[in-house]
């Protein structure tokens, strides 16, 4: 048998090998970086703008997995400048040295550009943000992040190859990003980790035994008192949890891997997922296996950018579970997703049908008064069940799907998804899913990859 130890470092090294950007790749993602940097800050002497544009995130750190580099360029206002100025400027100088780009927003307007350079297409974001003097100064929600490169580069030189290798087992496990679709690990809160423990493997062994509420303090600072799962305050600024947005699921999905990977290495581990995704059929076949019925709600994705979208999801996702269980219906499990600009709240039922009778529970016996007034309103038999009286009524909704498509309007669903909702919504049973949630349905039965 091989020794554990040398087969963890022949698969760490051989996936270094492959995900670490090549001489070319860094020299390409280099230039362009300084072309864009130097184009901008010309064109703000040429304004008149005070303004400074930096390279900041994985590509200014040599932290990037070959092939996805996201050049993030910030562009730094002085503090003393209004909100709607540095939008304006901001704005203005990403558009002025870019041909293809979207704008954005999520809390923060910046612009996503696209730059062909030897051959290849180059996503990039360019942000604008205040120059704070220390990052608990910040003004906007972005202003940390040039404090951030600062760190990491001061810190990191060594371990970078350690950093790919968890971005890229994160990556594989759906984990990895902050985003509110993921609620994962960022960049930023892997190479922290690699910080702390100082490898790729080191990192894993001590995940494996984690527990709720594990906080990691690099510089022993730490003011944060939440109760998020994994806590790791934020070196520039200790007032901050960077592993604010991780989930519950994340975070026990990285634990649950990592022991899973230590005690049988493998390199598949590091692969893209296949992308199998399910056929209509098979989806049918697994659900009638399983009788249990699903039900999706669909309309279309309302037009704001995900991070502000999905929070809304899961709270109509949480308020329509309230309404069927109101209803003395079954949830099994449920979720949420965005597929070819359609929104869709998934839910699998153990109880979807319910007979006609219902039961309405009356006052305790014990109770004259309130007993009279429920006697008056409703008519014999009177049961007695547990103390009280209860009387059999007629159930509105015998079917989940009929109590879907005359109810959803009495639930909180959010600004956005309520707009939408109120310009129509399908309700459809499991024999009526149509393509498009094959991806969905792999990830949500954990169909092996
Ligand atoms: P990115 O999302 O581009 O991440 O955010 P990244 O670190 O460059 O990693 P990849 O390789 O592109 O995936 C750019 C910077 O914005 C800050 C961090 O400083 C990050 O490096 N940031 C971003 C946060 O602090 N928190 C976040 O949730 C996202
Ligand atoms: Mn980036
Ligand atoms: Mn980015």
């Amino acid at each position: 048998m091989i020794d554990k130890k040398e087969e963890l470092n022949r698969i760490c090294k051989a996936v270094i090998e492959r995900i670490k950007p090549k001489d070319t790749e860094r020299e390409n993602v280099k230039a362009i970086t300084n072309s864009i940097t130097t184009n901008i800050n010309t064109k703000a002497l040429e304004l008149g703008i005070t303004a400074n544009a930096i390279s900041v995130g994985s590509t200014a750190r040599n932290t990037w997995v070959s092939g996805e580099a996201d050049i993030d360029i910030f562009i730094m206002f002085p503090v003393d400048m209004s909100e709607e100025d540095l939008k304006e400027k901001g704005l203005t100088l990403a558009k002025s040295v870019s041909e293809r780009y979207e704008e954005r927003y999520a809390s923060h307007p910046y612009i996503h550009a696209y730059f062909y350079a030897a051959g290849t297409e180059h996503e990039m974001d360019i942000v604008p943000c205040f120059a704070v003097k220390e990052a608990a100064l910040l003004k906007s929600a972005v202003d940390r992040t040039p404090f951030h490169t600062e760190y990491v580069v001061q810190h990191i030189s060594g371990l970078e190859d350690e950093v790919l290798l968890l971005k890229q087992f994160m990556k594989c496990l759906g984990i990895y990003g902050s985003e509110q679709r993921r609620k994962g690990f960022s960049g930023y809160l892997c190479e922290l980790l690699i910080l702390k423990y100082g490898s790729f493997v080191e990192l894993l062994t001590n995940a494996s035994r984690w527990q709720y509420g594990v906080r990691i303090d690099l510089n022993d600072h730490g003011k944060y008192r939440g109760v998020e799962p994994l806590i790791v305050i934020d070196p520039v600024d200790p007032k901050r949890n960077v592993a604010a947005a991780v989930s519950l699921y994340s975070f026990c999905k990285l634990i649950d891997t990592a022991r899973e990977f230590l005690a049988q290495p493998d390199r598949k581990f590091f692969m893209p997922r296949e992308g199998k995704p399910m056929s209509d059929a098979e989806i049918r076949e697994l659900v009638k296996a399983r009788g249990t019925e699903f039900v999706t709600v669909m309309f279309d994705a309302p037009d704001v950018v995900e991070d502000l979208l999905f929070p809304q999801l899961r709270k109509a996702e949480a308020s329509i579970l309230n309404l069927i269980e109101r209803n003395e219906f079954r949830v099994y499990r449920s979720d949420v997703t965005v597929e070819g600009g359609k929104a869709i709240l998934v839910f699998e039922f153990l109880v979807w049908q319910l007979p006609k009778l219902k039961q309405h529970m009356g006052p305790p016996v014990t109770s004259e008064a309130h007993a009279a007034k429920f006697k008056i309103k409703h008519s014999p038999p009177y049961l007695i069940e547990n103390g009280k009286y209860a009387v059999e009524v007629e159930r509105k909704y015998t079917d989940v799907v009929s109590l879907l498509e005359h109810e959803l309007n009495s639930c909180s669903l959010g600004k956005d998804v309520s707009e939408s909702v109120e310009t129509g919504y399908e309700v459809l049973k499991t024999e009526e899913i149509r393509g498009g949630l094959g991806y969905f349905f792999s990830t949500y039965f954990g169909v092996p990859v």
